[in-house]
């Protein structure tokens, strides 16, 4: 990948990347296909793959995600077979969770009930007032990926009793059961370490020489005063701030850290000392009904 590293005054060297649109249509596009995400998450990293694993070590002992969403860049290692020493991925959405469990250890039960899952308004208005956390891993795991399909963006929102709230996406004709492609995320999931916790206990986990990639919740890139103390995603600046300092420790250690973050002035300044930034240009939903395209600066630190 052409790169070039610009040193600036006011400290930290700053690479700028070739923006991925220049990236050869066809290169690794047909192979990161293979096993894809089986959940859309907001914040997905599949555009940024061939960007992230320019930036990531050639060689770790296990690999850590602690904001996995999607799972975008496990499901890549994963299938470029870079995690033989194992993996653990954690977020502190339970469902979420749980549903990685479910494909891990059932997915023919996963298939078998999205199978039966009807692509119709009123089914899934059922769905969504379902009180899923009393079911199995493998229940959650269809009822998440069924209201990911149908549901509006594929947004997961849910209110203060935890009740998933997003409204029916009309859509003309989603795919609610991609069979192969289940079986293949099971198949990469396989010994994996899946939990339910903060991210900040990936501190007390991660060994020298593993690789941890940290993809939380983007700083607005328009910050008002209320994020000091909340934002929409509940992660706010002491969140960030508690990030920074995590990842800095861990780097102490000689962990291999790869954090990811949009490009508000609050992100360079947290990863001013000790990290390397780099710029990189994704092509992202620029607007709240995410429908407009364009391509936007984002952060990686290293
Ligand atoms: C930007 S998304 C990750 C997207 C993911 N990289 C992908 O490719 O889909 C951020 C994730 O962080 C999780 N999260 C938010 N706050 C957290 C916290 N305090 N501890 C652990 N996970 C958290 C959210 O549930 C969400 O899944």
């Amino acid at each position: 990948m052409r790169s070039a590293v610009a040193k600036t005054e006011s400290g930290p060297a700053i690479q700028r990347v070739r923006p991925i649109g220049s990236v050869p249509a066809k290169q690794g596009q047909e192979d990161e296909d293979a096993v894809r995400p089986f959940l859309k998450w907001v914040g997905g990293k599949r555009a940024l793959l061939p960007v992230l694993r320019a930036h990531s070590p050639a060689s770790f002992h296990r690999y850590h995600e602690p904001f996995v969403g999607g799972g975008a860049m496990f499901f890549h290692l994963a299938h470029k077979r870079k995690l033989p020493k194992g993996a653990v991925l954690s977020d502190n959405n339970e469902r979420l969770i749980r549903a990685y469990r479910g494909v891990r250890d059932a997915v023919e039960d996963v298939i078998a009930l999205l199978h039966d899952y009807p692509h119709e308004k009123n089914f899934y208005l059922k769905m969504r007032e379902r009180p899923i956390d009393k079911h199995s891993d493998a229940e959650v795991a269809a009822w998440l990926v069924y209201v990911n399909r149908t549901g509006f963006n594929g947004l997961y929102r849910v209110n203060q009793k935890n009740q998933f709230n997003v409204p029916f996406g009309d859509y003309a004709n989603p795919r609610i059961c991609d069979a192969d492609n289940l079986r293949a995320c099971a198949r990469a999931l396989h010994g994996v370490e899946l939990r339910v916790e903060p991210f900040d206990l990936i501190a007390e986990r991660a060994q020298k020489g593993d690789f941890v990639y940290f993809d939380p919740p983007y700083v607005p890139l328009s910050t008002t005063s209320s994020f000091t103390s909340y934002t929409s995603s509940g992660f706010g600046h002491h969140h960030q701030q508690k990030l920074a300092d995590v990842a800095r420790s861990l780097k102490a250690g000689g962990v291999h850290v790869l954090i990811s973050n949009s490009s508000a002035p609050l992100v360079r300044t947290l990863y001013r000392e000790g990290f390397i930034t780099v710029e990189v240009q994704a092509a992202r939903s620029v607007n709240s009904r995410g429908d407009g395209r364009g391509k936007i600066v984002e952060l990686l630190m290293r």
